[in-house]
Order: structure tokens, then C-alpha cells, then sequence
């Protein structure tokens, strides 16, 4: 497999500076460093428990951090009014680790239900179209009538993707898109989110432990260690190492 280049450019959709969060007496992040650039897919690897979800849920202000500063499209996500913060979570779409769809509504009205709150204004044929154009997106429009339980895993998930894209967020993060996922889904989630990058210029975080996706998907890869990113770069960068702490992850992923 190719690795995907760096992209290189400069504007930072994502900067955080010294970021420190703790529950109780365990400190979780210690002072992270952390830009996302625009465009690019930045995959997030680290041990169970290490504060991946919990970064992600600053990001989007349902955390707040001890200290540090988050920026997110050039706004301080904890110094912001709730009714700020509102308007940037429709810029930053995040579909949450183990997310579900609405179980008692087809694929349509789940689609539907975050347009029709959000942009009040769209007539009944502009939700059809726009819920119609997604799903095309995701491979998925023969689903459209169907209820959640009536499709696989891995639509469940293209689905979830699509719910959160309808709202053309400049952000993406995806936390765990192909856990709990077979091997050819999850090739198909990792084209996926590649697609969304190119067709909509999106630029993402992607938490993951499956290192084919993160090398398949990720123009960076940034690993947290004891509370910061000690390890970022390519991914030959990252696991080029004897770092008795990143070598597992490599040996599990990919036995030699
Ligand atoms: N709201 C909360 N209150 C108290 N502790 C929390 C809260 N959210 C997370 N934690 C703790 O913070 C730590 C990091 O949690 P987090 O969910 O970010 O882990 P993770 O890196 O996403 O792990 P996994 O790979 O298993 O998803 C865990 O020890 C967790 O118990
Ligand atoms: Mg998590």
C-alpha cells in the first residue's frame, strides 16, 4: 500500500497548545501539541484509555480543559458563548465512537433529521435532494427505505458518515469509523473516508487502532503517549522507532 503524502500548507483549521485534562486524580492529557491542517486527514493512535475520545469531545466543547487553548476555524472553543459553540458544532461534524442511528426511523428520516433542525428554511424538495445526493455518496441510495436493523454493520456506519456529512461540515472526526468492522468493510470505510476528503474538501481526525486504515487514510499520524503526542509524522515516521511503547501496535497489525 502507498502511503499518502504530507500535505503542505499552512492554514491550521485545528491548533492546540498545551492542552491538560484530568478526572480525579488521573491526568489524561499533559500538555498536548496538536495542529490540524486544512484538507488533510490526521489519524490519532493510542492505547485504550490514553484521552483520544476525550480530545475529541474538547474539540467539539462537550469537555472543557484544565488548561491550554483549543482553537477550532479560528475560535477558542472554551471562551465562546454556548450559542457560538452551537454554530461552529455545524461546522465540525463528529461521529462519536459506537454511535447509533435512530432505530425507529428509516434510512430517510435519519438523513432528514439533522437538515430539517438545523436548516429550517430547505422546502421539502431540497431535504429530498440533499438526503438523496449524500446517500448516493456513500454507495447507499437502494438503502434509503430501509430501517437501521434491516442493514450490515458497515452500511450502519456509511450511514452514520452520511448523517453526519449532510450538514457539510468542514471538519470531520471520526472516532473508531471501523471498529467491530470485517476486513473488506473496512477497506470499503477506509476508501470511504478518502472519498469524502476529495469530494468535499473536508479536513479530519481520525481515531483508529487498525493501522491499515491509518496508513491507508492518513496524510499524518500523531500516537499519544503518557498524555502527549510524543510520536507524529508519516507513518514510516512514526513506527520507525525501537520505542518499546509503539512497536506493539506494529507488531499487532501487521505480524512479520
Ligand atoms: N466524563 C468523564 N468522567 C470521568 N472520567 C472520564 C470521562 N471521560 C473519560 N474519562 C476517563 O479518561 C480516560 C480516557 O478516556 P477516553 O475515552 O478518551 O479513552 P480512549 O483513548 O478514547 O480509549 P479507547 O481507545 O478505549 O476508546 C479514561 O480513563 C476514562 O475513564
Ligand atoms: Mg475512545
Amino acid at each position: 500500500m502507498e502511503e499518502k503524502p504530507t500535505l503542505k500548507n499552512s492554514t491550521k483549521v485545528i491548533e492546540i497548545k498545551g492542552l491538560n485534562k484530568s478526572f480525579g486524580n488521573y491526568h489524561v492529557l499533559k500538555g498536548v501539541d496538536l495542529d490540524l491542517y486544512k484538507g488533510e486527514n490526521l489519524v490519532v493512535l493510542g492505547k485504550s484509555g490514553t484521552g483520544k475520545s476525550v480530545l475529541i469531545k474538547i474539540i467539539v466543547g462537550l469537555l472543557t480543559p484544565d488548561a491550554g487553548q483549543v482553537s477550532v476555524l479560528n475560535q477558542h472553543v472554551d471562551q465562546i458563548t454556548y450559542k457560538e459553540l452551537l454554530a461552529l458544532r455545524l461546522k465540525v461534524g463528529f461521529s462519536f465512537q459506537n454511535s447509533a442511528l435512530y432505530d425507529s426511523m428509516t434510512v430517510r428520516e435519519n438523513l432528514e433529521f439533522p437538515l430539517v433542525r438545523n436548516q429550517k428554511s430547505l422546502t421539502k424538495r431540497e431535504v429530498n435532494m440533499a438526503v438523496e445526493e449524500m446517500l448516493d455518496a456513500v454507495g447507499l441510495l437502494q438503502t434509503i427505505n430501509q430501517m437501521p436493523s434491516e442493514l450490515s454493520g458497515g452500511q450502519r456506519k456509511r450511514i452514520g458518515i452520511a448523517r453526519t456529512l449532510i450538514l457539510r461540515p468542514e471538519i470531520m472526526l471520526y472516532d473508531e469509523p471501523t471498529a467491530g468492522l470485517d476486513p473488506i468493510t473496512c477497506l470499503e470505510i477506509n476508501n470511504l473516508i478518502n472519498e469524502v476528503q476529495e469530494r468535499f474538501h473536508t479536513s479530519s481526525i481520525v481515531i483508529t487502532h487498525d493501522l491499515t486504515c491509518a496508513k491507508a487514510v492518513g496524510n499524518r499520524v500523531a500516537m499519544l503517549l503518557d498524555g502527549q503526542f510524543q510520536r507524529l509524522g508519516t507513518f514510516e515516521e512514526v513506527f520507525n522507532t525501537n520505542d518499546e511503547r509503539v512497536k506493539p501496535f506494529y507488531d499487532y497489525n501487521f505480524i512479520h
